[in-house]
């Protein structure tokens, strides 16, 4: 399946050697969290072993490597997203972070800016959104006054664009949408989006967190203004995500959280800030976290994005035709491959996807189940919640046999009880 040695790959993965209760662990939740390879380990084992000192404030040997290390990522985050200047990355905890980033200090800014969200204005999301985007921008609306929208969704998992084109209007001043959806892999023609939303004068922020560590994304050709993802997602440590922003933006934006690390000068009665990016990063940041990413992204770009990206196409494809044979088996979200991801949500016959997912888990193999931090996905196409399987670089389609085999056994543990 494509031109991956997937069986060498793997070797790089030492959880994947692992049993569970005697079985090869299977594991299909890369959508949740993907494994690491052991560059990555080891890059977070040598930075603590090496250089662990705090950044930006020593003049000593390790403190300065330490320091290089972190703005190293940095670089190589711009260019692994075809950023135009390494200081339109500000670094953050995760995906969610950096949303909460942009929605908390768009709230903040003063009646004066041009960012300034108030009553009469629109901030427009859609039904497809994790809750990460979905509940900054609640909190948003809350406390401004604006109004939130959310675009709807086809019977075949898509985004409803004719509803996206009726609720853009000049009241819209940000669209929040996600670039690939991760309980139903559907992949959104995002550039288009910004094209519309620009033409209103909105900004709009794209989740990718469900993208980057998948296919070949390029900022500037998607154009938006705001671009968030982390690094769990793509073979990285937990703990680091990024905001990608027009650097003007920043500029403009007021600060999100204050401490040290992200001021100019301070008295008691007011701080001026840190240049940017570093006035969006109060505290000592995720140090050790940073050159673990860069192996990350050192090794995506090794084994290369289109290959991977390839890769898990012809996956999905067999995993969509595989499960269309499973009699009582309805996926959630688009049937082929598509303009999809490789997260493929079902529901089997009547049995509750925590059934499913536990019975699976006693033959090794991982799923997620429940409602995907997504509800209003589940609320739209009535289901209480789903069952997940999710692909990466180093699945195979043996594992989705044994998966097929593996729900074929669920509906007959469950005819029987
Ligand atoms: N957002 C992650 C998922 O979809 C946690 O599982």
């Amino acid at each position: 399946m494509g031109t991956l040695d997937i069986a060498l790959l793997r070797k790089d993965f030492p959880i994947l050697e692992r049993e569970i209760n005697g079985h090869p662990l299977v594991y299909l939740d890369s959508a949740a969290t993907s494994q690491k390879p052991r560059v990555v380990l080891d890059a977070l084992r040598d930075y603590y072993e090496q250089h662990n000192a705090n950044v930006h404030r020593g003049i000593y040997t390790i403190a300065e490597e330490a320091t290089s290390l972190y703005e190293g990522a940095r670089t190589a985050v711009a260019q692994f997203i075809g950023a135009a200047d390494r200081r339109e990355i500000v670094f953050t905890k995760n995906s969610t972070e950096a949303i909460n980033l942009v929605a908390r200090s768009l709230g903040d800014a003063p009646p004066q800016s041009a960012l300034h969200i108030g009553v009469g204005d629109e901030i427009l999301i859609t039904e497809m959104e994790h809750h990460s985007n979905i509940v900054p921008w609640q909190l948003l609306a809350q406390r401004s006054g604006a109004t939130l929208r959310a675009v709807g969704l086809t019977d075949d998992g898509r985004l409803d664009l004719d509803s996206l084109d009726h609720l853009l209007t000049e009241r819209t001043r940000i669209v929040a949408v996600v670039h690939q959806s991760n309980i139903l892999g559907t992949v959104n023609p995002v550039a288009d989006i910004v094209r519309k939303a620009h033409a209103v004068g909105a900004l709009v922020l794209v989740d990718g967190s469900q993208s980057v560590p998948h296919m070949s994304v390029d900022v500037q050709a998607i154009a938006a203004d705001f671009y968030v993802f982390t690094g769990h997602k793509m073979l990285g440590p937990t703990g680091i995500g990024c905001l990608h922003a027009r650097l003007d933006l920043l500029e403009e934006m007021p600060p999100f959280l204050g401490g040290g690390e992200m001021i100019a000068d301070v008295t008691i009665e007011r701080s001026t800030y840190a240049s940017v990016p570093h006035k969006f990063e109060a505290g000592t940041p995720m140090i050790a976290q940073a050159p673990a990413l860069t192996a990350a992204i050192d090794y995506l770009t090794a084994v290369g994005l289109d290959a991977i990206h390839a890769h898990e196409q012809a996956l999905t494809a067999y995993a969509l035709q595989r499960l269309a044979d499973v009699d009582g088996l309805r996926i959630i979200g688009p049937r082929d491959a598509v303009d999809r991801g490789g997260a493929v949500s079902f529901t089997l016959s009547d049995i509750h996807p925590h059934d499913v997912g536990q019975v699976l888990d006693e033959r090794g193999i991982c799923v997620r189940v429940g409602h995907h931090c997504a509800r209003p996905v589940c609320l739209r196409y009535g289901v209480p919640a789903t069952t997940r399987a999710s692909f990466y670089l180093y699945n195979t389609p043996a594992e989705i046999d044994v998966l097929v085999d593996g729900l074929e056994h669920v509906k007959r543990f469950f005819r029987a009880a």
